[in-house]
């Protein structure tokens, strides 16, 4: 029950191997790609309690010696100091220009060690190990690497493609209830985006991947990842149609702005409710009907997930305050914000003509059933 997904790139394309039992294998799968058989592994506090043994254990099979530093979880280890520290030990470590460096854990330690990797000795090599189902169907997959500032998130970083994807999907079974939906929020999205039939497949399997059958989970991700290669090898730097990517994403900027990136509110949690705006805000604007944004919210719903502004605990400010909070987002192009929109599920475009107050309008009703 493997799956291998080809990022085609040229010279920067590689695979995206998805199935349970993984770092049981990712000496064999890393061993290729090396010069001398020994990894620096960055990774946090819980992944590395949980698995980091394992890890170790995959890549001494194939005679590859590991070193590992383990940074706090969260999202505040996407910033300058940690940065600053997971290069200084890099630098310890003597990583040179053929070593490979192994980002082992969820987006927050993926685009930290993918940035660290770029800018480490003007770029070396790393290999992703994604630990959360985030960043298995996101993160992990082509090349955003970077750290928050305090302007706003991943607003210093670089594209660096990855030589090698492990998506262990038995390391999923250690992930919270909440962690697993956030994640779920961005499976969800590919389907509203691109494949109708992917979303229709999510109403009737969405449970039981949810309550673990593996088989679901491995199509899932594989389903994810296969829409993001194909995406991502059209535009690897977002001209175009790479910002399809960013469904639901411009207002679940705004609200994790507005909740201070704290635990209130998940990354993946905020997509699955920018999506459901995204969908009421084409509606009203008559591109999809009145259904597709019912039909989003009742999957949602259906899956236990955040699906409403009510949902988010704690006071959120009003709808003004969150279009002023959208026009941070690095999204902006000649200071239009731009959406993304549906004419239908599985049908979304870019675009910046969206009228200003027919935003605030979708947030005004959304914030009034608080
Ligand atoms: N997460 C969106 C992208 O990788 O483009």
């Amino acid at each position: 029950m493997k799956n291998t997904v080809h990022v085609a790139l040229g010279a920067r394309s590689y695979d995206v191997e998805i199935g349970p039992g993984l770092l049981a294998e990712a000496g064999a799968r890393i061993a290729p790609l090396m010069k001398r058989r020994r990894v620096c592994v960055l990774t946090d506090e819980t992944v590395a309690r949980l698995h980091l043994e394992a890890l170790r254990d995959g890549l001494a099979a194939a005679g590859i010696t590991m070193e590992a530093l383990a940074l706090p979880p969260g999202e505040a280890t996407k910033s300058w100091p940690h940065l600053e520290r997971a290069v200084d030990w890099l630098l310890d470590q003597k990583v040179e220009r053929n070593d490979i460096v192994v980002a082992f854990g969820g987006g927050v330690i993926g685009d930290l060690a993918g940035f660290a990797a770029a800018i480490l000795r003007r770029g070396v090599r790393f290999v992703q190990i994604p630990t959360s189902l985030l960043a298995q169907v996101d993160s992990s997959v082509g090349g955003k690497t970077g750290i928050n500032a305090t302007h706003g998130k991943n607003l210093i970083g670089a594209f660096h493609q990855p030589s090698l994807v492990l998506a262990d999907t038995s390391v999923l079974g250690t992930l919270t209830a909440r962690d697993f939906l956030a994640g779920y929020g961005e499976v969800v999205k590919y389907g509203l985006l691109g494949d109708a039939a992917f979303f229709d497949w999510l109403e009737a399997q969405g449970p039981a991947l949810a309550a673990g059958d593996m088989t679901a989970r491995v199509e899932a991700v594989t389903r994810s990842v296969q829409m993001k290669a194909d995406i991502v090898a059209r535009d690897e730097t977002e001209q175009g149609d790479r910002a399809l990517l960013n469904l639901g994403h411009t207002f679940c900027h705004a609200l994790e702005a507005a909740t201070g990136y704290s635990d209130r509110l998940l990354h993946g949690e905020g997509v699955a409710i920018g999506c459901a705006l995204a969908f009421e805000l084409s509606a009203r604007l008559g591109l999809c009907s009145q259904e597709d944004p019912s039909r989003v919210r009742a999957h949602l719903k259906a899956m236990g997930m955040k699906t409403d502004l009510s949902d988010i605990p704690g006071d959120l400010p009003d709808a003004v305050a969150l279009v002023d909070l959208m026009a941070q987002d690095k999204k902006v192009v000649d200071g239009q914000l731009r959406f993304i929109l549906a004419r239908g599920i599985g049908k979304a475009f870019v675009t910046s003509d969206v009228p200003r107050a027919a935003v605030l309008s979708v947030l005004e009703d959304a914030l009034a059933t608080c």
